[in-house]
């Protein structure tokens, strides 16, 4: 297995079982489901599904008419989207799972209307290459749909720094951020005739600085606390639950407003 799957299979085979504490994947797979336009009898493949907040979406969307497939590197992963697809009814669509690598996907080409990416591009070794990939699993007239984050919010610029000082480089996880802009290229070079574009803020609530820390260890940023030393570790949370005060707003909560890009390639 390439070194950056090994490491990202391992990080999210440790999470699998909190992964869907944090609320805001849930929702930002959600609505890349949305902008994708998924709808009744659509043939959809999630791609990197994770415990499945996309599939489910698009599951029920797509309905008994529709077909609905979910890829993930980390087993761990890919069992909790299994296991939350059979609590679906008879309206949704006939749905599987299955570990697969997203840039080597043994799937028959031109076979799905959408294909959906969500929170998970940056992941990728080699992104271009593999949403080209990707890209020829369409029929004709289908869509690729991505979501990343654009702006992680300027008043949490402390997180960034401190994490630079005391965590190893994240670079084992892969190419990093895109934003908006590299997004777009990324789509386009996939050979799609048309690339929209939107971007939406978030606004994710905390009651407590222990409560943003409880969520940190439940997805993909366990991996800078796994590999910071006991005293880095403390005084990264020391100088965290100094700073997030700034981030305490009129109703008592701590907001976090990151601003998510959706994208959505056409042929
Ligand atoms: C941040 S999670 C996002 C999961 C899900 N799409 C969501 O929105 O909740 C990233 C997921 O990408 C998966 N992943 C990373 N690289 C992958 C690859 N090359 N092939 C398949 N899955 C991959 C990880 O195992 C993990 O489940």
């Amino acid at each position: 297995m390439h070194e950056v799957n090994r490491v990202v299979a391992g990080l999210f085979g440790r999470v699998a079982a909190t992964y869907d504490q944090a609320g805001f994947l849930q929702q930002i797979a959600q609505r890349l489901v949305a902008h994708a336009g998924v709808r009744s009898g659509m043939r959809v493949l999630d791609v990197a599904c994770g415990t499945g907040a996309a599939l489910l979406e698009a599951t029920r969307r797509a309905g008994p008419d529709g077909l609905a497939v979910g890829v993930d590197l980390a087993e761990p992963m890919a069992a909790q989207a299994a296991r939350r697809l059979q609590a679906l009814g008879p309206a949704a669509a006939p749905a599987a799972v299955a570990v697969m690598d997203a840039e080597r996907p043994g799937l028959r080409p031109a076979s799905f209307d959408v294909v959906l990416v969500a929170s998970a591009v940056y992941l990728l070794g080699e992104p271009a290459a593999a949403l080209r990939g990707l890209w020829a699993l369409l029929r004709p007239g289908g869509r690729l749909a991505v979501s990343d984050f654009a702006d992680l919010d300027p008043r949490w610029a402390w997180k960034d720094e401190l994490l630079r000082r005391l965590a190893p480089p994240l670079e084992p996880l892969g190419g990093g951020r895109l934003r908006a802009g590299g997004l777009e290229r990324l789509l386009r070079s996939t050979g799609a005739g048309q690339v929209t574009i939107a971007v939406e803020q978030l606004d994710v609530a905390y009651a407590d600085a222990p409560a943003w820390w409880a969520e940190q260890w439940t997805h993909g940023e366990r991996w800078a606390l796994e590999h910071m030393d006991d005293w880095a570790v403390e005084a990264y949370q020391a100088a965290a639950f100094a700073a997030i005060e700034a981030c305490r707003e009129a109703d008592g909560a701590i907001h976090w407003r990151p601003s998510v890009v959706y994208a959505v390639a056409d042929g």
